[in-house]
C-alpha cells in the first residue's frame, strides 16, 4: 500500500485523498478512513474505480448495510446499492442529514460518482460541531435541554416521526453537535408552535453559515464518504445534464443526547382551539409512544 495524500479543503470539514485504492481496500485501509472520517468527516478519493461487489466490499468494513426507505431500483445486482438519477427527480437540494424521521439514522454513506454534468451538481457539506461550538453559552444550554420532532413530510409521510435531542453527543468522544435539519426536523417538543418555530428556523439557517461548510465539485469516478451522525448535506440543482450517483449506507446507532430532556413535552392546555392543529403531529406522537 502506498501512502496516501491528504489535502484539508475548507476550515471546518472535508479532505480529498489521494493515493489509494479502494477496489482492493483492506481492512487496515478501513482503519485508516475511519481515522480520516473522524478527523475530516467527509472524504473525496478521484479517480477510483470500483464495481459494484467492491462497493458493497468496502461499505461492509464499516458496518452492516442499509437499504434507503424511499429509493427503489430494480436493475443493480446488489440490494445494498441505491441509484440516485436526477433526471428522475433526485437531487437532494435541501439542507439535510440523511434519514433522520428513522430511530437510527444511517451512521456513514459511500457515494460513487458514475456520471456528472460537466459543471453544476457540487455538494455542500456542514459540520454540526462546528455549528454547536460557535453558538452563545445561554443557546447551547437551552439546546442541550430539547428534543425534537422529525418526520418523513418529504417523501409525503407526515405520520412517520421520531424525537431525537436537538443537541447531538459522539458516544466515544463526547462532542456535541446540533442536530436539527430543515428538510427533517419539525416542532420543538417542549415548546410551543410559535416557540418552536422561531428557533428552529433560527437554528436550521445557523448550520447553514458558509464558514461550517466545504463544498465539492465532482469528477466522473470519485467517491465520497460522509459521517451522517455529524453532517449536513445539500446538492446544488444548477444543472439539467445527467448526474448519476451510485450509494452505500451504513446502518447507524441511537442517537445520544447530553442527558434526559430537561422540560416535559409541551402539551396544549385547555379546550380544542382554531390553533389547536399546529400541535396535531406531535400529540399524536406523543399519544403513540405513551408518552401523555
Ligand atoms: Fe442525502
Amino acid at each position: 500500500m502506498g501512502e496516501w495524500k491528504v489535502k484539508r479543503l475548507a476550515g471546518a470539514l472535508g479532505a480529498e485523498v489521494h493515493g489509494a485504492d479502494l477496489s482492493v481496500a483492506s481492512e487496515q485501509d478501513a482503519e485508516q478512513i475511519k481515522a480520516l472520517l473522524e478527523e475530516h468527516m467527509v472524504l473525496f478519493f478521484p479517480e477510483q474505480s470500483i464495481n459494484h461487489d467492491q462497493h458493497v466490499a468496502l461499505g461492509r468494513y464499516f458496518g452492516e448495510l442499509e437499504g434507503h426507505p424511499q429509493l427503489k431500483n430494480a436493475y443493480l445486482d446488489h440490494p445494498e446499492i441505491f441509484e440516485l438519477a436526477a433526471t428522475k427527480g433526485g437531487i437532494a437540494d435541501e439542507w439535510h442529514t440523511d434519514l433522520t424521521f428513522l430511530e437510527s439514522p444511517a451512521l456513514m454513506s459511500i457515494l460513487h460518482m458514475v456520471k456528472c454534468p460537466p459543471t453544476g451538481g457540487d455538494t455542500m457539506w456542514t459540520s454540526l460541531y462546528a455549528a454547536y461550538d460557535a453558538l452563545s453559552e445561554p443557546m447551547k444550554e437551552l439546546c442541550e435541554g430539547l428534543t425534537a420532532l422529525h418526520d418523513e413530510a418529504p417523501h409525503n409521510r407526515p405520520d412517520k416521526t421520531m424525537i431525537h435531542p436537538v443537541v447531538r453527543v459522539h458516544p466515544e468522544t463526547g462532542r456535541k453537535a446540533l442536530y436539527v435539519n430543515e428538510h427533517f426536523t419539525r416542532r420543538i417538543v417542549e415548546m410551543n408552535a410559535t416557540e418552536s418555530d422561531m428557533l428552529l428556523s433560527y437554528l436550521t439557517k445557523w448550520v447553514q453559515n458558509p464558514r461550517f461548510t466545504v463544498r465539492y465539485s465532482w469528477s466522473e469516478g470519485t467517491i465520497g464518504m460522509w459521517d451522517n451522525r455529524f453532517t449536513q448535506h445539500f446538492v446544488l440543482n444548477d444543472f439539467d445534464s445527467e448526474r448519476i450517483i451510485q450509494r452505500v449506507t451504513v446502518m447507524g446507532d441511537h442517537p445520544q443526547g447530553v442527558g434526559e430532556p430537561r422540560w416535559k413535552p409541551w402539551v396544549r392546555p385547555g379546550p380544542l382551539s382554531a390553533t389547536s392543529r399546529y400541535d396535531r403531529q406531535l400529540y399524536f406522537h406523543l399519544k403513540e409512544q405513551g408518552m401523555m
